[in-house]
């Protein structure tokens, strides 16, 4: 049985959005369809819970994201595709993890200090007002997501390298204190992944709210094209194309030669209206069938659960395989009956 080779989880908030398209989902499905490679993708709907407690919504994140990446042509048959919560071994590993980390190391964590700079910065009298236990140790549930099954390689953006770091010491310390059980996971930035900017400019992003959704119907694709912000140049004066919104959109989804050609056009003035209309047939056009598929799926999310269910069997098959030739039984106790 292979270790994975590629492992990353996307948080079950909010809709998905064009953004997650080119930074996430299209380099995933990718990945997933090579036989060559083991590649695990799950929804990290237990780390939705720090910042979501209505289970209403967090079902229907959970059951957008997923559609959106069947959709989208995840090969969930090659992959490994599955619900974090359908996987009761890796809350298990979660607390073993949590006795061997260090409260130190949570302390240093980005997501903590930035809550706590904040009621620092209100002046609030305690400075952990409001930060609950689940957002302090919430990467050592990232790093028993991630050690669980041996993965080598994590795909993730910048924001989540200390994450992985943090990881790479809790495996450390548990070789070292048990045995040498887990493989220390490297994290796979990649610059050249297109970071889109959303419709004011800033990076498309659910805190922003400046976010273009993937699968809204082609009327509201089109009327959210129209409203990304430009500049008053008139049409027939020439334009810039590395300082524009629509441009780095259209270049995140066009050829290069596409590209080229598009960047001649703003030199020689393409009018705003002509520019976002061609943008939206563009887009649409590789939007179209997936969003008949996306529909699809959302009107029967019976289909959306049993490729889960099928996926957690194929992880939990994996576990047991994996993890009773090695030492972790002897670690764990219930565990011991693998
Ligand atoms: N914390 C990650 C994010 O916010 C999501 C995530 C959860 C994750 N578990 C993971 C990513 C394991 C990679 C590996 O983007």
């Amino acid at each position: 049985m292979k270790n994975a080779d590629y492992l990353t989880g996307i948080t079950t908030s909010g809709t998905p959005h064009l953004g997650n398209f080119v930074g996430a989902i299209r380099p995933a499905v990718a990945t997933s369809k090579d036989p060559d490679l083991t590649s695990y993708y799950f929804l990290a709907d237990y780390h939705s819970l720090i910042k979501n407690h209505d289970p209403a919504k967090r079902r229907q994140s959970t059951l957008e994201i997923a559609a959106a990446w069947i959709a989208l042509g995840l090969d969930h048959d090659n992959c490994l595709f599955y619900r974090q919560s359908d996987i009761p071994e890796i809350p298990e590993l979660t607390w073993i993890l949590t006795c061997l980390t260090a409260k130190g190391l949570m302390n240093r964590a980005h997501a903590y200090k930035a809550g706590v700079q904040e009621n620092e910065a209100a002046g609030t009298k305690d400075p952990d007002q409001g930060i609950t236990m689940g957002l302090f140790s919430y990467p050592i549930l990232m790093a028993a997501d991630i050690l669980m099954f041996n993965a080598r390689k994590v795909p993730v953006g910048r924001d989540q390298v200390q994450h992985l770091e943090m990881t790479r010491d809790i495996a450390a310390r548990f070789n070292h204190v048990y045995e040498k059980l887990f493989v220390l996971p490297q994290v796979v930035v990649d610059d050249n992944t297109a970071v889109l900017s959303g419709m004011d400019g800033r990076k498309m992003s659910k805190s922003y709210n400046n976010y273009i959704p993937l699968f809204d119907t082609e009327k509201r694709l089109r009327k959210m094209i129209m409203k990304i912000q430009t500049n008053s140049l008139g049409p027939d004066e020439p334009k810039d194309p590395d300082t524009c919104t629509l441009f780095s959109i259209y270049r995140a989804f066009a050829t290069e030669t596409e590209t080229k050609t598009m960047a001649d056009r703003y030199r020689q003035g393409i009018a705003w209206g002509v520019m976002k209309q061609e943008l939206f047939e563009y887009i649409n056009a590789i939007l179209a069938g997936p969003r008949q598929r996306y529909d699809g799926l959302m009107k029967n999310p019976g289909d959306i659960e049993a490729i889960l269910a099928k996926g957690a069997e194929k992880a939990r098959a994996f576990l047991f395989l994996f993890w009773k030739e090695s030492g972790l039984p002897w670690v764990f106790g219930h565990w011991a009956s693998f």
